[in-house]
């Protein structure tokens, strides 16, 4: 098959199917793995056979797949114990709530609980459930317990449920997400943050005039969430303060959600020390000064209700001068005008290592676009970037972070 990125060539993934409703996107997810040059050799549950048909996981892997435990055929060709072992990767994706626990417990009664007890490969799990299976106690234990055992986790995400009507932390991650994840992992070795700790804000705040009114700003979120993301896969524990967003939240990261400048504030201050701080958030300037606990309403004849705003806190200049200061600290400088003038000013004000200036005038479609064209300046000099997707300039920015961290 023509490969796109290659970056998974000539690696053996074994790719178990569990059932759930998320089977679907695991025929997606083989030809993710495959136009990255992987090899996919795929185990289903009988479950996963009453999503979808072996026949189309066997088309699409170009590989037999393999159900049956007490196969004397399979057993014949490879046997349970060399599908175990004769991979680079267990990639159990989507992961239902019942093979998570039987995981947890050392279960061994189907083809694919056998395989991940015999296995001596890394396991990566994508979870897909519904919201209230995912937060159950007996789940949350048993993720724990897979933690500690070595499981690599990717999602599950926020998001609607198949389920009419429910929604919440359980969807499976993309299978874009997943095959990048597993990738990473693959490159072993290249996961330069391993062991360090980063704080990343992203998106808008919105700071209330009265209970249904706010003021707010055009960002999407979908850069200081690239940002987190990009910094989780090179191995750093990631906690990400999101200002409101309706993209879902990143896939290997904890998410915390905030609405208000002075609660990102305080959630950030509240996760110090820590190694790494990307303050991306579009965070408002100014709040209004006496917001009302009622809605305000028009009086006939009278003059509009002035607002009188306040100053914000600074939570980028905050955390650059703290006494508990990340060893690197990265802000950004979304301009209009004198972009490099400004991002230059900034890097002192702010206590930052390095600023990220882009030009946020509406003719460039960044803010809320998926594209992004950066200079990142730091107290040497200035690097201008080419035009990248959002995602691109978080792997860029994640690798250089990682290179000065590894510099001191
Ligand atoms: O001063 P300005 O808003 O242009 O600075 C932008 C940088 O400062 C961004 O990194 C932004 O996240 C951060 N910032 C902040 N808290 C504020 C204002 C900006 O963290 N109140």
């Amino acid at each position: 098959m023509a490969g796109l990125f290659m970056e998974l060539g000539g690696k053996r993934i074994l790719l178990i199917i569990t059932g759930g409703i998320a089977a679907y996107k695991s025929l997606d997810l083989i030809r993710r793995l495959r136009e990255r040059g992987a090899d996919v050799r795929p185990v289903m549950t009988a479950a996963a056979q009453e999503f979808v048909t072996p026949l189309a996981v066997g088309a699409l892997s170009a590989s037999h797949v393999y159900s049956d435990l007490f196969s004397r055929e399979d057993e014949q060709d490879v046997g349970h114990i060399r599908l175990a072992r004769d991979c680079d990767l267990v990639l159990v994706a989507p992961a239902s709530a019942d093979l998570l626990a039987k995981m947890a417990h050392g279960l061994a009664n189907d083809l694919a609980s056998t395989v991940l007890l015999a296995t001596d490969k890394p396991v990566l799990a994508a979870p897909a459930m519904n919201p209230k299976m995912w937060s159950a106690p007996a789940t949350q234990r048993n993720v724990d317990m897979l933690r500690a055992d070595g499981i690599c986790f990717v999602g599950p995400m926020r998001g609607e449920m198949a389920e009419s009507g429910e929604a919440g932390l359980g969807r499976m991650a993309e299978p874009v997400e997943i095959a990048e994840t597993a990738a990473a992992l693959l490159r072993g070795g290249d996961r330069p943050l391993e062991g360090r700790t980063a704080l990343v804000t992203s998106g808008p705040t919105h700071e209330p005039i009265d209970p249904v009114r706010y003021i707010a700003n055009r960002s999407s979120g979908r850069q200081g969430h690239a940002i987190a993301a990009a910094l989780a896969r090179l191995g750093a524990d990631v906690t990400l303060v999101s200002g409101p967003v309706t993209i879902p939240d990143p896939a290997g990261v904890k998410t915390i959600h905030v609405e208000r400048a002075e609660e990102m504030h305080s959630a950030v201050l509240s996760r110090l020390p820590v190694d790494i701080a990307v303050m991306v958030a579009a965070v408002a300037d100014w709040r209004v000064a006496t917001s009302s606990d009622q809605k305000i309403k028009k009086q006939a004849g009278d003059a509009p209700a002035p607002l009188i705003l306040t100053e914000n806190p600074d939570i980028l200049k905050t955390v650059g001068h703290h006494v508990k200061r990340p060893r690197v600290v990265v802000g950004f400088a979304a301009e209009t005008q004198d972009i490099e003038e400004n991002a230059l000013r900034k890097l002192e004000r702010k206590g930052a290592d390095l600023i990220v200036a882009n030009d946020v005038s509406p003719e460039t479609g960044i803010m809320g676009g998926s594209r992004n064209r950066v200079k990142v300046l730091s107290p040497t000099g200035v690097e201008a970037w080419p035009d990248l997707t959002k995602d691109e300039v978080a792997d860029r920015l994640a690798r250089l972070i990682a290179e000065r961290l590894a510099e001191r």
